[in-house]
C-alpha cells in the first residue's frame, strides 16, 4: 500500500464561531476520501514555522459545538512578504502536502491566492463574522454573531425601556456595517449608523427629542467602522439634551457556540473545499449564493467590494418608525 496523499488546513485572520465545524468536516470528509490532514497552528504562522499537528477522526472529536479554533488563528505579518511565503511554501513541500484549505477572510485570501501564484494548491472557505468577503452571501461565524448580539440586544432593550432612555450599542464590523445592519433589523434598533451610508447626528438628535413624547426609549447600533459609541453618545447627548448609556459589545460577539446555521455551512463548505481539492482546482473559494453552494475565484473576491444591501437598510428604519 503506498503512502496517503496529504492536505494540509489553517485557520486565519479573527477567529469565527464555527471554524472547529470546518475543522472538523474539512478532516473526516478528507479521511472519508482517504487523505491525510496536516493542521499547521496559527494560520500562516504555523506554515512558516512547520507547527503542525496531525488530525485524526479523534483529534476532531468534541469540537462541532465549541466557539473558537483549535487550530489557533492569528494575523501574519512575516507571510506578507516574500521571505515568509518561501518558508511556508518549502515547508508544504517537504511535508509532501499536494493541497491546502485556507479558512479565514479577504486578507487570509490575500495569502492563498499568494501560495497559488507560487505553484501552491489551495481552497478557501470564508469565515468572519463581518461577513465582508465578496462571492458569499454568508460566511462562517456571521450567523452565530448575529444571535449573540439580538440576545444582548433583548436585554438591553429591557434597562432601555425601563428608564426610558437612549442606548448606543457599538458592534464589530471594521470596514463594513453588514453586521450593524442585520442585527439592526433583527432588533428593531431605531437607528443604524454605518461607514458605508452618511448620517446626520443633528437630525438624528432633533427626531429623537420630539419623538420622546411617543416613543419612550431609542436603540442606536453603530458599526465600529463608522464611529464609536461614545462619540455618538456624546453628540447625542448634547443635541438631544438627553442622558445616554452606550454598550460596546467587543469580542463577546466572536465566541460562543455556533448556530445550526453555521455548522450546516461548516459541513457543506467543507466537504466541497475537499471535493475541489480531488478535482484539481486551485485559487478558488467555496460559498453559498441564493442558498446553493458554489465557487469563486480568489481574484473575483479580492477585487470586489461586498456591499451592503441598502433595501434592508432602508426597510430596518421603516420598521423602526
Ligand atoms: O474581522 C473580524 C473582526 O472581529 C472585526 O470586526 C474587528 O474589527 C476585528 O476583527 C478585531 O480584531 P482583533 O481581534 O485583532 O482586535
Amino acid at each position: 500500500m503506498g503512502e496517503k496523499r496529504r492536505i494540509g488546513l489553517l485557520t486565519s485572520g479573527g477567529d469565527a464561531s464555527g471554524m472547529n465545524a470546518v475543522i472538523r468536516a474539512v478532516t473526516r470528509y478528507a479521511i472519508y476520501n482517504n487523505l491525510e490532514v496536516y493542521g499547521f497552528c496559527e494560520g500562516f504562522k504555523g506554515l512558516i514555522n512547520n507547527d503542525f499537528k496531525v488530525l485524526d477522526l479523534n483529534s476532531v472529536g468534541g469540537i462541532i459545538d465549541r466557539g473558537g479554533t483549535i487550530l489557533y488563528s492569528a494575523r501574519s505579518e512575516k507571510f506578507k512578504c516574500r521571505e515568509g511565503q518561501k518558508a511556508a511554501i518549502d515547508n508544504l513541500k517537504k511535508n509532501k502536502i499536494e493541497g491546502l484549505v485556507v479558512v479565514g477572510g479577504t486578507g487570509s485570501f490575500r495569502g492563498a491566492h499568494e501560495l497559488h501564484k507560487q505553484g501552491i494548491q489551495v481552497v478557501g472557505i470564508p469565515a468572519t463574522i463581518d461577513n465582508d468577503v465578496a462571492g458569499t452571501d454568508y460566511s462562517i461565524g456571521f450567523d452565530t454573531a448575529l444571535n449573540v448580539i439580538i440576545d444582548i440586544m433583548s436585554k438591553i432593550r429591557d434597562t432601555a425601556s425601563s428608564h426610558e432612555r437612549i442606548f448606543v450599542v457599538e458592534v464589530m464590523g471594521r470596514d463594513s456595517g453588514i453586521i450593524a445592519v442585520n442585527t439592526g433589523i433583527a432588533c428593531g434598533a431605531d437607528y443604524i449608523l454605518i461607514p458605508e451610508i452618511k448620517f446626520d447626528l443633528a437630525k438624528i438628535a432633533n427626531e429623537i427629542k420630539h419623538h420622546r413624547e411617543g416613543k419612550r426609549h431609542t436603540l442606536i447600533i453603530v458599526a465600529e467602522g463608522a464611529a464609536s459609541a461614545s462619540d455618538v453618545a456624546s453628540s447625542i447627548k448634547l443635541l438631544a439634551g438627553h442622558e445616554v448609556r452606550i454598550s460596546v459589545l467587543g469580542h463577546i460577539q466572536r465566541g460562543g457556540s455556533p448556530s445550526a446555521m453555521d455548522r450546516m455551512l461548516a459541513a457543506e463548505f467543507g466537504k466541497r473545499a475537499v471535493d475541489l481539492l480531488l478535482e484539481g482546482e486551485s485559487d478558488c473559494m467555496v460559498g453559498i449564493r441564493s442558498m446553493k453552494i458554489e465557487t469563486s475565484k480568489f481574484e473575483d473576491i479580492l477585487e470586489t467590494k461586498k456591499t451592503i444591501d441598502e433595501d434592508l437598510y432602508r426597510l430596518a428604519h421603516i420598521l423602526a418608525l
